[in-house]
């Protein structure tokens, strides 16, 4: 039986899901998701975000660009490539025929906000899915490597992939994962400092978490403690320096004009 959720509970318990049944999402439902998802908010009316529903042609394209992913990838029921948008918004202000921010090199709130946007529509679409009985989880390979997913999606100039929204049947149960404590993100007044030992035992409490769950072995395939990792993905070396400052060159040509 249909059991009836407050929108408050569905939200409290949400958790990503990384391991999906196969299926496949009737084009009606994923409407409804999208059309739930631009009644976000977005900057002066601009929705500078553009959604692009991956086909079922181009998932074994998509499998080869997500490493080790191909199991989400293949049983996802719908994925969706989520972008932020200076090109539609520009060409619209355009219209207007004022010497308008978006045709020049100075637009960092509408870049920003390009980016917010993008996020909000995926929260709302998330939360859609949620509420048809989805499960969702967001995997960051296109912001990662823009390039290849702008040709892939043929996206224009001025069009920035940043993340696959990937939404399907529940195929796990995983535990709620860590948050932060309230008092250490959310203050009245004045910006308070998170003291070293508070952020020390989080780092532990996030460390347990992921022990209890498996979860490096059970996402990433490798064997070894999640703080490290932490370490290993945020560690500018050689490698990562490359694949940034690619990412850093793209961003460049397409989104970030300051
Ligand atoms: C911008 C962004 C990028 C993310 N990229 C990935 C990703 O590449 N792979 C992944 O497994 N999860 C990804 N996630 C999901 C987070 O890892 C997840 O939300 C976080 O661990 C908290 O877990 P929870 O969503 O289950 O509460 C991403 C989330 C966001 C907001």
């Amino acid at each position: 039986m249909l059991r009836r959720r407050s929108l408050l509970k569905l939200l409290r318990e949400r958790r990503s899901i990384r391991v999906f049944k196969r299926s496949r999402m009737p084009d009606e439902v994923a409407r409804l998701i999208v059309e739930a998802g631009v009644r976000a908010p977005s900057y002066s009316y601009l929705q500078e975000y553009s959604m692009i529903m991956v086909g079922e042609d181009l998932r074994k394209e998509i499998a080869k660009l997500c490493e080790n992913q191909d199991e989400l990838i293949m049983n996802a029921a719908a994925i969706f490539l989520i972008c932020a948008d200076l090109n539609r918004p520009a060409r619209m202000l355009s219209l207007l025929g004022h010497p308008n921010v978006l045709r020049t090199n100075k637009h960092p709130v509408e870049s920003i906000f390009a980016v917010f946007d993008a996020g909000l529509v995926t929260a709302f679409m998330i939360i859609a899915a949620e509420i048809m009985g989805y499960g969702s989880a967001i995997l960051d390979y296109p912001i990662v490597y823009p390039s290849e997913f702008a040709r892939l999606f043929q996206l224009p100039p001025g069009v920035t992939p940043l993340v696959l929204l990937c939404v399907g049947e529940r195929g796990e149960a995983p535990p709620l994962r860590p948050r932060l404590p309230i008092d250490l993100v959310f203050f009245k007044n004045s910006y308070r400092e998170a003291g070293a030992d508070d952020l020390k035992k989080y780092l532990r409490k996030m460390e347990e978490a992921m022990k209890k769950e498996d979860y490096v072995r059970k996402y990433v395939g490798l064997d070894m403690e999640y703080l490290d990792y932490l370490k290993l993905k945020t560690t500018l070396d050689d490698e990562l320096k490359k694949l940034y400052d690619a990412v850093e060159k793209f961003l460049k040509e397409n989104l970030m004009k300051f």
